[in-house]
């Protein structure tokens, strides 16, 4: 029984990670109080804003995302989320260069991958993803998850590299001037700690997994208090494309009948009215526009707000092999032990087009 539980598990998380294209998330101000239900940005500790609702790009397949950008950024979007491992940021590019809103207008977030960890490589990966954006600056590049890989390879670690040099070696990137901001995604609270020990440009933004299921009071608390903005990727739950169950669950759509706004909106206030930002991701365009425009319609009242606290289950619906949650188990850390030795070639499929 125990070994069928365990052999499922396995199966799950390889299911999963071969399914994996990347993941992605605010950037808030120490004094970063609740948001006033008017305030649709965040000014960074650079003096920048950043606005607290974007368009998530993970998962938006190749053939529909270029469309979605545009979509978004005629709907009034001037925040874009993207990442190498997500592979399609060469159509957010071409839909960029065929808007005609200026660069300058747009906050564009990138993610640097778990492969490219030495100094030289950081840097081709961010021209890379600069050439493919159509641009000669990010307003905010991310260590997409905190581990250290050899380079073309999948969870194999690089002695040679740490975190600590590639953090250098975005400094010195943001002195050259191709990147604005700084930040990390997927980091716990001891991770983004040990960051800010060492950082001489310290990190915007920890772009995390963020959703009633899973609200991460603590850690957003810590990064807030320490001038780290969060941004929360999933915050719908990933929609129906998991059993988060968030746009049916009935707390959250009693709420929407009561605001007369959809279930996704009542989510995204969620985390929006703690000062939070959201990249939520579609490639409809009338749920693009609805992201956008109908979390700023109303607000969540603190009785709505203890009632959500009831759907924390702790519940992850990004948990890839590599990942260093503090919620994980110790046979999530067989699994991965397991997975690669025996599994990388999965994992080597699904990134190969991430380290061409
Ligand atoms: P689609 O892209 O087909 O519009 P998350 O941002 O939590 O990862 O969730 C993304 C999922 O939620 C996608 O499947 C997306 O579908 C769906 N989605 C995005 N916005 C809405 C909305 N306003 N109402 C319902 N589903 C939505």
């Amino acid at each position: 029984m125990r070994l069928a539980h365990f052999t499922r598990r396995v199966f799950l998380r390889a299911a999963a990670a071969a399914a994996f294209v990347g993941t992605q998330t605010p950037n808030l101000l120490a004094s970063a109080a609740p948001m006033s239900p008017g305030a649709r940005e965040l000014t960074l500790v650079s003096g920048a804003k950043m606005p607290l609702i974007g368009l998530g790009t993970w998962e938006a397949d190749p053939g529909v995302v270029g469309s979605a950008v545009q979509a978004s950024l005629d709907a009034g979007c001037r925040h874009l989320d993207c990442a190498a491992a997500y592979r399609n940021e060469h159509e957010v590019g071409e839909a960029l260069a065929a808007s005609s809103v200026p660069r300058k207008e747009i906050f564009i977030t990138s993610k640097l991958w778990n492969d490219r960890r030495r100094p030289a490589d950081v840097e081709a990966a961010l021209d890379k993803t600069l050439s493919r954006l159509g641009t000669d600056y990010l307003d905010l590049y991310l260590i997409h998850w905190p581990v250290v890989w050899a380079k073309d390879s999948v969870m194999k670690p690089d002695a040679q590299a740490s975190l600590r040099e590639t953090w250098q070696t975005l400094e010195k990137l943001v002195d050259a001037g191709k990147i604005k901001h700084i930040g990390v995604s997927n980091y716990n609270e001891a991770e983004v700690k040990e960051l800010l020990s060492y950082a001489r440009i310290r990190p915007a933004v920890n772009q995390i997994e963020l959703h009633p299921r899973l609200p991460q009071t603590q850690l957003v608390k810590y990064c807030q208090s320490n001038d780290v903005c969060v941004t929360a990727y999933s915050p719908l739950g990933r929609g129906s494309k998991t059993k988060a169950g968030l746009l049916t669950n009935p707390t959250v759509t009693q709420i929407a009948a009561v605001h007369g706004v959809s279930p996704a909106s009542v989510l995204l206030r969620w985390n929006v009215q703690r000062g939070v930002v959201v990249i939520p991701k579609s490639v409809t365009p009338a749920r693009i526009r609805q992201n956008l425009e109908e979390p700023w319609s109303f607000r969540l009242s603190d009785q709505e707000l203890a009632a959500m606290a009831t759907i924390d289950d702790g519940a992850r619906f990004c948990s890839p092999p590599w990942s260093t949650f503090g919620d994980r188990t110790r046979s999530d850390d067989i699994v991965t032990s397991c997975l690669t030795r025996l599994a990388s070639g999965v994992f080597a499929v699904a990134s190969l087009d991430i380290t061409k």
